[in-house]
């Protein structure tokens, strides 16, 4: 049993990321307790593979817990041979009043001191709902704020940020060795991600200014994924045929070059050549300005027979004042 401490800066896209997780691993996401910012899986995956998530600040492995009582019953033996301990409590009416009862409870029942600098065991307590929640141990996926668009070499200030390329290739059920292309990768945020989850990166974009660009950024971080010049509507050409996942963050026409296209135009191209190249069951995540014009081109291109990609979910996402994204989920069927 895992719970996940969940970031809440979107309300369904940080559960929707930990069940892609889940399915790319082939295991049931199946939700037994769930909070505001808390959720509760019923089955476990290894941490390494957790600590990839964007969307969720920490995890934690747990036992379900009939009453307060009994965990203070079986504390000694999981206290045994430390020398102090603090506790945590989340989901209480007071959680700093929980933490002070419970932490003078076991201090009796124990003789351990209570060190709240630096213990070295932490009980963790959660309620959620009227069910508790017990861990020792807390997990976090490490800070991706080293590779900010504004701290790499090469500056796009169109860069996609590190959280969202992760989240975009965790939504395309990507795993260790999975073949993923952006076929718009501009200065190259979703390839860094991809080469440091351990897949098997490819890269295109018509300018070859951000080929280069990309390619400085992929070495600053000692990484390397393949890049070279080409058209987003015409990847067959490229040589591009049975690719895991496309994962990409095409141009909104704000201030980022559509070439001779209109938008409408360069999405649906782009739509039917990354449903060509990808192998059936593959995943296609990107996102466009939710607008009536824009959501009503790419539901009429994934409908044509030449594109019937399944349509997995679709979320919006506020940016700003003038932008909120629609980050659109396709399969390849089967
Ligand atoms: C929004 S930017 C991508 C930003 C990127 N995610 C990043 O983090 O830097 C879109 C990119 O698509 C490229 N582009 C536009 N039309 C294209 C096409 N038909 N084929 C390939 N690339 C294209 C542009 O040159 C631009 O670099």
């Amino acid at each position: 049993m895992i719970l996940f401490h969940i970031s809440g800066e979107h309300p369904l896209l940080p559960v929707e990321e930990i069940k892609a997780i889940y399915e790319a691993y082939g295991k049931g996401f199946q939700i037994i307790a769930n909070s505001e910012h808390m959720v509760v899986s019923k089955s476990d995956l290894p941490s390494g593979v957790l600590s990839r998530l964007a969307l969720t600040r920490a995890f934690y492995p747990v036992n379900r817990i009939a009453s307060i009582k009994n965990l203070i019953k079986d504390i000694p033996s999981y206290l045994q041979g430390s020398s102090s301990f603090s506790v945590r409590c989340s989901g209480f009416e007071s959680d700093r009043e929980m933490e002070r009862l419970l932490g003078n409870s076991v201090k009796r029942a124990t003789g351990i001191d209570v060190d709240l600098k630096s213990p070295e065991k932490t009980i963790y307590l959660f309620k959620l709902g009227r069910q508790l929640f017990f861990s020792l141990r807390k997990s976090s996926p490490p800070p991706l704020s080293p590779r900010d668009p504004n701290k790499r070499p090469f500056f796009h200030p169109l860069s996609l940020s590190p959280k969202l390329s992760r989240l975009f290739l965790n939504l395309a059920r990507t795993r260790e060795g999975s073949r993923i292309l952006d076929p718009f990768c501009g200065s190259g945020s979703i390839l860094i991600e991809a080469a440091l989850m351990g897949l098997e990166a490819y890269g295109l974009d018509m300018d070859m200014e951000m080929v280069w660009g990309a390619i400085r950024n992929l070495s600053y971080y000692g990484l390397s994924a393949r890049v070279s010049t080409g058209d987003a509507t015409n990847l067959e050409e490229d040589g591009f045929c049975e690719m895991d996942a496309i994962v990409t963050d095409p141009p909104y026409a704000r201030s980022s070059k559509t070439y001779h296209w209109s938008l409408p135009k360069l999405y649906a191209g782009f739509l039917a050549s990354a449903y060509s190249c990808l192998r059936e069951g593959g995943y296609l995540v990107f996102a466009v300005p939710d607008n009536p014009d824009i959501t009503s081109t790419i539901g009429a291109s994934i409908v044509r027979p030449i594109s019937p990609f399944e349509m997995r979910s679709s979320f919006s996402q506020y940016v700003h004042r003038s932008l909120t994204r629609r980050i659109y989920i396709l399969r390849k069927p089967n």
